[in-house]
């Protein structure tokens, strides 16, 4: 297993749709198995592929505190959704920013498993939001792009910040 490079806002390739995944083959299983290490080593809840530079529709989720329920998404649809609530969200690729976005309370999700088998699985609180966030990467969108311009490019301007200081 290898820990992969996460990209950062405002790249962006994290605006890149992914494409579907034909076959659960060995590389996909591959990706899956580096994308729980990057995830656990990050630490974070949730790590999508485009996240890895990867344009497939692969997610991992883990809202365990001791990292028990890996949970493996591919092509994933979210197929019902209820109730709104307002969670602070933060990402990976965003780091150090926390902000409230409204999500669906329950969604019920439907997937392939990291052995290509379909499922079915109902979600609510932060699993729910944790899901919907990944989803949304997939589709080329970041939790920043929910809050106002202002605020998203104060954001952006704060990373450019981190960046240079980093150098
Ligand atoms: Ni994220």
């Amino acid at each position: 297993m290898t820990i992969r490079h996460i990209l950062h806002f405002p790249d962006p390739k994290l605006h890149r749709k992914s494409q579907a995944v034909a076959t659960v083959d060995d590389e996909i299983r591959q990706l899956v198995d580096d994308m729980l290490e990057t995830m656990y080593d990050a630490p974070g809840i949730g790590l999508a592929a485009p996240q890895v530079a990867v344009f497939k529709r692969v997610m991992v989720v883990d809202v365990t505190e001791d990292n028990s329920e890996p949970l493996v998404f591919i092509n994933p649809e979210i197929i019902e959704s209820s109730g709104q609530e307002k969670m602070e969200e933060g990402c990976l690729s965003v780091p150090e920013v926390y902000e409230l976005v409204e999500r669906a309370e329950q969604i019920t999700v439907r997937a392939l498993d990291r052995e290509g088998k379909p499922f079915e699985m109902k979600a609510d609180g932060l699993k729910a939001v944790c899901i919907q966030h990944e989803v949304d990467h997939l589709n080329g969108k970041l939790f920043v792009d929910y809050l106002s311009s202002l605020k998203r490019t104060r954001i952006r301007k704060k990373l450019e910040k981190a960046r240079r200081q980093a150098m």
